[in-house]
């Protein structure tokens, strides 16, 4: 059967809080008909995948089982959020040695079954492992996608809807950069209606510091969230969800995702943040976002965060 007929299927690694939040995200809002999970914990998606198919009968069927990796050889999607997480004090970059090392011994097996769908990465530092994930594929820049700033663009439209009072989907609004650190808000674009947050921020009696004030909200968000509960999941979950369906459904959708830099924004051989088109094929252009000298220049920073970490990492 052409892959267009075939049922969606889609292989998740890794069950833990992201993973398995991002699951219940396909079976709450009918993504895929089959969704195969793998960890090293066998018992844990064994488990999971009962509980989440418990959930179908107010949802939609779905054939949701624990796998392994050789069942990824007829996916459209694999999605890897296995990795360890941040500990309350540590950075996403942090992570990047363990994580690699997990990775690596996840992206082989996969390619191994013969799998030639898109790989969707969110396990952190997520731009990093996303560019490791290619390298170490040997597949075309178009079947490698990193979830970015989806998060984090979320996160700012979540901010501004509830200072402006509106619908934060209403909120036309970037993140872009790093999924980290170094990410920065786009104000010479960010607008609602039209009408920039940096000029509605003026005429509501307030100055620069209250785009500064938001942008180290939403920076910090993600560390606000592990020191009172140890984990983030839920936004990330629904968000790699609204990736696949994205890819799945073959939408065209633009959305803040990590992909390959090849001049634009002046970067080469690394994966960053910004608006990029996505559907069946995997990634179908980048969008660079006209930027301001100072937008440009946090780029740039952000840019050479990453290729610091990853020179030392790839050694
Ligand atoms: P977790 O510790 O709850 O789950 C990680 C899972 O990976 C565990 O089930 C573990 O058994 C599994 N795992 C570890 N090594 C494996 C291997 N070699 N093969 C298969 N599975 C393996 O962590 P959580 O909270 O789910 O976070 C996962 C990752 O997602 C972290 O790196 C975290 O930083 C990242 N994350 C990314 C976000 C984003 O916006 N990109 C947002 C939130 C978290
Ligand atoms: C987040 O931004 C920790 O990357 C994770 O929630």
């Amino acid at each position: 059967m052409a892959r267009e007929e075939r049922p969606h299927k889609v292989i998740l690694v890794g069950d833990g809080a992201v993973g398995s939040t991002f699951a219940f995200s396909l079976v709450q809002q009918g993504i895929a008909q089959e969704v195969g999970i793998v960890d090293v914990v066998k018992e844990k998606t064994a488990g999971d995948a009962i509980d989440l198919a418990d959930a179908t009968p107010w949802t939609a069927p779905k054939h949701i089982y624990s796998t392994d990796y050789s069942d990824a050889k007829d996916a459209d999607v694999v999605v890897i959020t296995a990795g360890a997480p941040q500990k309350p004090g540590e950075t996403r970059l942090d992570l990047v040695n363990k994580n690699l090392k997990i990775l690596s011994s996840i992206v082989e097996p996969i390619v191994e079954s013969g799998f030639d769908g898109i790989f969707v990465v969110v396990a952190n530092p997520v731009d990093i492992l996303t560019h490791a994930t290619w390298r170490m594929s040997g597949f075309p820049k178009d079947r490698v996608i990193g979830s970015g700033t989806s998060l984090d663009t979320g996160r700012l439209q979540k901010v501004i809807g509830e200072m402006e009072n509106v619908d934060p989907r209403s909120v036309n609004a970037y993140m872009l950069g790093e999924h980290g650190d170094t990410e920065f808000p786009v104000w010479s674009y960010n607008n609602v209606g039209g009408v920039k947050v940096a000029d509605w921020v003026k005429a509501h009696g307030m100055g620069e510091e209250k785009l500064e004030e938001i942008h180290k909200e939403v920076a910090n968000m993600a560390y606000d969230i592990i020191n009172k509960k140890g984990a983030t999941f839920y936004g990330i979950g629904t968000a790699s969800a609204f990736i696949v369906k994205a890819i799945l459904n073959n939408e065209h959708r633009v959305l803040p995702l990590s992909v390959p830099m090849d001049g634009q924004y002046g970067l080469h051989d690394l994966h960053i943040g910004t608006p990029a088109v996505i559907g069946r094929k995997g990634l179908e252009q980048i969008i660079e976002m006209p930027l301001s000298d100072h937008e440009q220049e946090l780029m740039t920073a952000s840019a050479d965060q990453l290729k610091k970490v990853m020179d030392k990492a790839f050694k």
